[in-house]
């Protein structure tokens, strides 16, 4: 029997080389925005919309639904959240809508939208994650969201450690080379992931804003078992009925 494909593609500007439709694609923004998205769907929020523009996000927040908007890891004035999953804990989400953009994991989610399904990793939700991927049993693409289209670390040794699960898991998978290198780099950075992101971008980027607690709490290990799904538009939890 053929294998099932799982690659991984390092950047949203480069999903149009790994683009495969009938793949199930993973988007990953570990530092913050799919660690933010698992948090909200986990606190009782009812749908993430994600949008790519900050024009379309306020369009919404006038409209009446809440709204987080962030550029360069800061908060817009004038939005109700940023992309820190601590924004995303308080009890006035439960049962809400809430509009999102972010500098690059709302990009990469309006790259991959017309995929057979896609669904948001994070290290918070990754053990749930891979047991569903197992079940729907078809290829599987991750996609790093990056920064600003180009590579960055964390995302990648996510997706190394997705492929090393996938793998250890099953035997249907075959990956291929990007998978490969990034399972290599989780087997080199797994004892202790926060100690291998110092000096990668994004880690110093949030530490100089004092955000070294959402670096700690976006690299937790399985803390929740939810799995959003884009389903017309929304990100809504796996399996609810929205
Ligand atoms: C993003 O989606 O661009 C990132 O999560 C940036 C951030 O950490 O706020």
């Amino acid at each position: 029997m053929d294998k099932l494909k799982i690659d991984a593609c390092f950047s949203p500007y480069l999903y149009p080389v790994y683009r495969d439709d009938e793949s199930i694609v993973v988007i990953i923004d570990i530092l913050r925005a799919t660690s933010a998205i698992c948090t909200a769907l986990n606190h009782g929020a009812a749908a993430i919309i994600p949008v790519a523009s900050v024009e379309a996000a306020m369009k919404l927040k006038q409209e009446g639904m809440l709204a987080g908007a962030e550029r360069d890891a800061v908060k817009l004035d004038g939005f109700d959240f940023g992309n820190s999953p601590f924004h995303y804990m308080q009890d006035h989400i439960i049962g809400k809508e809430i509009a999102l953009t972010t500098t690059n994991g709302t990009q990469a989610i309006e790259a991959a939208k017309e995929a057979h399904m896609v669904v948001i990793g994070s290290f918070l939700n990754i053990d749930a994650l891979c047991k569903m991927l197992i079940e729907e049993n078809r290829s599987v693409l991750l996609l790093c969201s990056g920064w600003k289209n180009k590579f960055n670390l964390e995302d990648a040794l996510f997706a190394g450690a997705v492929t090393s699960k996938l793998t250890e898991m099953s035997e249907k998978y075959k990956e291929g080379d990007g998978c490969l290198a990034l399972k290599y780099l989780f087997e080199i950075a797994e004892k202790d992931p926060y100690k291998f992101l110092n000096h990668s971008s994004h880690k110093e980027r949030l530490a100089k804003l004092n955000l070294k607690e959402d670096i700690r709490y976006c690299l937790q290990t399985n803390t929740m078992d939810v799995i959003p799904v884009l389903k017309n538009g929304k990100l809504v939890k796996r399996n609810s009925e929205f």
